[in-house]
């Protein structure tokens, strides 16, 4: 039994996440997870919510809440909706936990005693009013480009320039209004990612079978210049984990935090000590540490690509650094950005579907399977309504849910609820085993290797076998003639459908529960080949038939959705 640690980018704690975010790490990654418990490996599928830095602090800032008790009552949201669309994580962290803030320190102690943090003083506004410095989105004022009048201090929303908040003409503090601004001298320290240049690359040069997307990014930073710089890992805010070297304080530190990108990865270890510490699990270390059971654990993350070069670079820099037998990403599966309707998805306009407004118009399957199957693996993707209600009709509908309600409605009129005798098979049913070998082997090939788009086609055209065969067989016609052959027809065809529900699940765990549940056999187990698969519903096997599984989009729906969502939400 192989051991798969599984983790997803984990979300900003601000605001509902939309579609796009979803295809790009959580539901993917929920994909392997299922697909991997499945085939009886042991999984460990973690993430968690992203809980530090300025965007909490201003959300939180702008519900008029106290920023704990926003990030609290975020979880919960986020973490139902996360039930809704059923990611079937092991445990569903936070990165404001205890388990991280120790071990954010920890990794910062260690790193300083390996001489990879150095001491940088630089000069920041400071806010007399609000005692505080402030970061550079906390600052507005004139754009000395174009004159707008609500330009941040990092760059302008109008003309796109990038800003340098002593470049703002009248600026002024967001949080208090007061323009009694100054530029101070603060100290901060700065990660040597620099020394670790070779190490990173020998590393990265020994992953060779990552997908190209990830490493294209991982080596343009590597060597562009920008991405080894040494980084900034804390900031002058009261939300985060406190800068202190372990247990102890660091001088010239207090009140300062780290950077909400330096302990946002090390949640993926701390979220396993959560997992255990809420007793779901006994041993976090046989996932995380080499010397503890972790050598033989392959460790996949899922991520969209603009969270490559902190995957590819920074956060194995913490690990590496730190001297200790951590265990390293095995494969980063990376993802392009899906758009929608002819522009890009944008939290910060409310432009697109949110995973809460997607569970309110359809279930979660007719989600997961259209994002899946056109998940944005080798470019960009593009969600338009007309496609995804032609999509899902199809493959759903037509394909899929026509077949179960076919052979099991004909059953029940014919033969009762009940599986017939099956004789020997004849030239068709042969040749449909055949074919189906061949497809089953290819989908589980791309399954392993999480070629998304690949297994959804495979997993597709095994559903059309299906419709085609009986099609071909006709059962209502030589049920006329030969009752015997029909009989046998049927058997098969309903443990196509036992069989369906057992390799469809990780794409569409509802329907394939409700399958299990028509089929009267909850017997999940992966097939070990066609025959044994296709042999487990028996002759006399009561069954019933399921309630329509997949009911159509219509016109008037999706001309309804695409009005509702044409705009943007506030
Ligand atoms: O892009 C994002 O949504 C980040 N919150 C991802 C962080 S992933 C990791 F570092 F934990
Ligand atoms: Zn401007």
């Amino acid at each position: 039994m192989a051991r798969h640690l599984i983790t997803s980018a984990i979300p900003y704690i601000n605001g509902i996440k939309h579609l796009g975010n979803l295809v790009g790490s959580q539901l993917p990654a929920d994909l392997f997870a299922r697909y991997q418990r499945a085939r009886g490996n042991e999984v460990l599928f973690l993430c968690a919510t992203d809980e530090h830095g300025t965007p909490a602090e201003l959300a939180a800032a702008k519900a008029g809440k106290p920023v704990a008790e926003y990030c609290a009552e975020m979880w919960e949201v986020q973490a139902r909706i996360a039930e809704g669309f059923r990611l079937s994580f092991d445990h569903f962290g936070r990165s404001s936990s205890d388990q991280n803030r120790k071990l954010t320190q920890h990794f910062a102690a260690r790193l300083d005693d390996a001489g990879l943090i150095r001491e940088v003083s630089e000069k920041q506004m400071y806010s007399h009013a609000d005692g505080r410095f402030l970061p550079d989105r906390y600052i507005e004022g004139t754009c000395p480009n174009c004159g707008f009048e609500s330009a941040r201090g990092d760059q302008c929303d109008n003309c796109t320039k990038q800003l340098d908040p002593v470049d703002l003409i009248n600026p002024h503090s967001t949080i208090s209004g007061s323009t009694d601004l100054e530029m101070r001298e603060t100290k901060h320290l700065y990660l040597a990612q620099s020394k670790m240049k070779d190490q990173l690359e020998e590393w990265i040069d020994t992953r060779d079978s990552w997908p190209v997307l990830t490493t294209s990014i991982a080596k343009k930073w590597l060597n562009d210049g920008d991405g080894l710089q040494d980084r900034g890992i804390t900031r002058d805010l009261d939300w985060g984990v406190p800068v202190m070297k372990g247990d102890a304080p660091w001088p010239g530190m207090e009140g300062k935090v780290f950077y909400v990108w330096f302990d946002a990865p090390i949640e993926y270890i701390a979220c396993a000590q959560e997992w255990v510490d809420a007793g779901k699990g006994d041993d976090w270390q046989r996932w995380w540490r080499t010397d503890k059971g972790a050598e033989d654990v392959r460790y996949t993350q899922f991520m969209g690509k603009d969270n490559v070069p902190f995957h590819t670079l920074s956060f194995p820099v913490t690990i590496l650094g730190s001297g200790e037998p951590w265990k390293l990403v095995d494969y980063i599966k990376s993802f392009n950005y899906l758009n929608y309707d002819g522009g890009q998805f944008s939290t910060s306009r409310g432009r697109g579907v949110f995973m809460d407004q997607a569970l309110e118009i359809l279930p979660a399957d007719y989600w997961r399977w259209w994002l899946l199957s056109h998940a944005p693996e080798s470019s960009d993707s593009e969600f338009t309504w007309e496609g995804f209600q032609q999509d899902v009709n199809k493959d759903l509908s037509d394909v899929l849910g026509n077949f179960i309600s076919r052979v099991t409605k004909f059953c029940r009129s014919k033969f009762g609820e009940t599986v017939p005798d099956r004789g020997a098979p004849g030239p068709l049913e042969q040749k449909l085993f055949k074919d189906m070998d061949a497809k089953l082997t290819e989908y589980e090939a791309h399954m392993d290797a999480i070629d998304i788009r690949k297994a959804a086609a495979a997993l597709r055209a095994l559903w059309v076998m299906g419709n085609e065969y009986l099609q071909e067989a006709a059962p209502w016609s030589t049920i006329k003639e030969n009752p015997e052959q029909a009989a046998t027809q049927v058997a098969l065809a309903l443990n196509l459908v036992q069989f369906y529900g057992i390799i469809s699940a990780p794409f569409i765990p509802d329907a394939a529960a409700t399958i299990a549940a028509a089929m009267r056999h909850e017997d999940t187990r992966w097939p070990q080949s066609l025959d044994e698969a296709l042999g487990r519903l028996e002759p006399g096997h009561a069954f019933t038939v399921p309630d329509n599984l997949f009911t159509k989009i219509t016109d008037d729906q999706r001309a309804d959705w695409q009005a509702r969502f044409a705009g943007t939400r506030s």
